[in-house]
């Protein structure tokens, strides 16, 4: 009798230690150790777990992986709300962060994208302000990414009339773009070295990596006990690319000259020379912040860019109407005797509605990068516990159909009032809002800006004859991806000079 008293006051405990907390949003049931996993199974990619959970249980809901408690909102006032605060602007910790010279515990991580605290706020503020002042919004930079696009044009034309893919070489011209600024190098696709540090930057992007297999979800524990098993295409890419970015900072630090700051690079090297002790640019940690920094910028800013031209694209050769009508609208703004520039965008709303749409339609990052919250935050009559990892589903805010109508539909007109000016919709949120909002966004929408201007003013694109084009529905993409990425399906194409019949 006593033992079976005993394991009846355990159950108890342990359930009641398990428990959902007070108020925790709507959500599949907890179970002790394993948390919601069981109930999460119906739905094989994240996406998916994500949009169905959503539909189950409405624009507020939490589940637990293992442990830990997770929160996806999918309003743009809740988003809006929680990303505001500092408290909710701080990254998970987990043990992938050991890469990033973070403890072993997950905290400390260096560099921007996955760091938190006072060291990320410093090392953010910096960046903002030095890449700005390296050409965000220069015109400078404004040369930069147009070099880049005519080589882009170049290439293009070598392919004119026969089947082709856009993504590889516009993915180089947009690592491209940016290596220049973090390091002053151009990067050239005839040189070895060149080439693995643009495949390597790929396949970083693209790896989900170990952290996201399922029994690493619900034991992240599992993760700093296997590290070979779990870690290991992350550790192995990241070696990589420290391989090649060691030697060059070591370059930058040889050859530097307080006097002529060359790139992101140097100014970086200047504020650690400059820094104070307990300033994350001081000493080794300042460093290994540069080192992070590089990789987290590019792994941020390249896939990011090429994905949503090249879903553009793909949304133009399933609506050669809408191909038509920036054609006409660039050839009476701009001619064909001159590259577009930045200075007509404002002339061009129909470009603007159109890019403004493919990133609505797109919705890259779909649920964001997760946010973690540092204290019980209250949102409406529900508390999301301190500790808990928030998603914000980006493409759920982005396809609301009480705010967009036909939201599956590609259509840039939505944006456009009854006079044909350009209505940007707040509820276009790809670079997300707050604290932690896309710090290269003003960047991205320029590139943006410019590489799809002079491709339209330079080529038509048609699908090739006989191949079916892939859908862009949204389900049909993110079936089979884990990723936070969605990126565009494969596909062919014929690319026309638009000055030859
Ligand atoms: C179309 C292109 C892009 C999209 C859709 C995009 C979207 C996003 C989103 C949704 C976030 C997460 C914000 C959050 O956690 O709350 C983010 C963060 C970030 N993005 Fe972008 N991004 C793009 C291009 C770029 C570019 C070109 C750069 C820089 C070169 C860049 C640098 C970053 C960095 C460093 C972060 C981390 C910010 C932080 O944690 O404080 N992104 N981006």
């Amino acid at each position: 009798m006593f033992p079976l008293i005993l394991i009846a006051i355990v159950t108890v405990l342990i359930f009641y230690r398990y428990r959902k907390p007070k108020h925790f949003p709507p959500g599949p049931p907890r179970i002790p150790l394993i948390g919601s996993a069981p109930f999460l199974t119906k739905y094989p990619t994240l996406y998916l777990r994500v949009n169905g959970l959503i539909e189950e249980y409405g624009k507020i809901c939490g589940f637990y992986l293992g442990s830990r408690s997770i929160v996806i909102l999918s309003d743009l006032e809740m988003i809006k709300k929680v990303y505001k605060t500092e408290e909710a602007s701080q990254r998970p910790k987990n043990a992938a962060g050991s890469l990033r010279f973070g403890k072993p515990d997950g905290s400390d991580v260096k560099g921007i994208l996955f760091s938190s605290g006072p060291a990320w706020r410093e090392q953010r503020r910096f960046a903002l302000k030095n890449l700005k002042d390296f050409g965000f919004g220069k015109s400078s930079m404004e040369e930069m990414i147009q070099h880049e696009a005519l080589k882009l044009c170049t290439h293009l034309h070598k392919t004119s009339g026969q089947p082709t893919q856009l993504d590889s070489y516009l993915n180089i011209s947009i690592v491209n773009a940016l290596w220049k600024i973090l390091v002053g190098e151009e990067l050239d696709v005839e040189n070895p070295r060149h080439l693995e540090t643009i495949n390597i930057i790929n396949k970083l992007v693209r790896s989900s990596g170990g952290v996201n297999h399922p029994l690493a979800q619900i034991f992240p524990p599992l993760i700093k006990m296997f590290p070979k098993f779990f870690l290991k295409d992350v550790t192995d890419v990241i070696k990589t690319v420290r391989g090649i970015t060691t030697p060059l900072l070591d370059q930058h630090k040889q050859s530097f000259d307080q006097h002529h700051l060359r790139d992101f690079a140097d100014v970086h090297i200047q504020a650690q020379l400059d820094a104070q002790p307990g300033s994350s640019f001081h000493g080794e940690q300042g460093a290994q912040n540069l080192e992070i920094n590089l990789l987290d910028l590019m792994i941020a800013g390249s896939e990011t860019t090429s994905t949503t031209i090249t879903w553009g694209i793909l949304y133009l050769l399933h609506h050669p109407d809408i191909q038509e009508r920036l054609h006409e609208e660039l050839d009476s703004v701009v001619g064909r005797d001159r590259i577009p520039t930045l200075q007509d965008e404002a002339k061009l709303p129909y470009m603007s509605a159109t890019l403004h749409e493919i990133q609505r339609s797109s919705s890259i990052v779909h649920i964001g990068v997760p946010h973690r919250t540092d204290v019980d935050i209250e949102l409406d009559s529900f508390v999301i516990p301190a500790g808990s990892t928030i998603f914000a589903n980006i493409m759920q805010v982005m396809h609301n159909p009480e705010v967009f109508q036909d939201p599956l539909i590609f259509n840039p007109s939505r944006f456009l009032d009854e006079s044909g000016k350009f209505q940007p919709n707040p509820n276009v949120i790809p670079f997300l809002v707050g604290k932690r909002i896309c710090l290269g966004s003003s960047l991205a929408e320029k590139e943006l800006f410019l590489f799809f201007s002079l491709l339209l003013q330079t080529f038509s694109f048609h699908p090739v004859p006989g191949e079916k084009l892939p859908s862009y529905s949204t389900k049909s993409t993110v079936y089979t991806s884990n990723s936070i990425i969605r990126f565009c399906p494969h596909y062919s194409l014929i690319v026309k000079p638009r000055n030859q019949p």
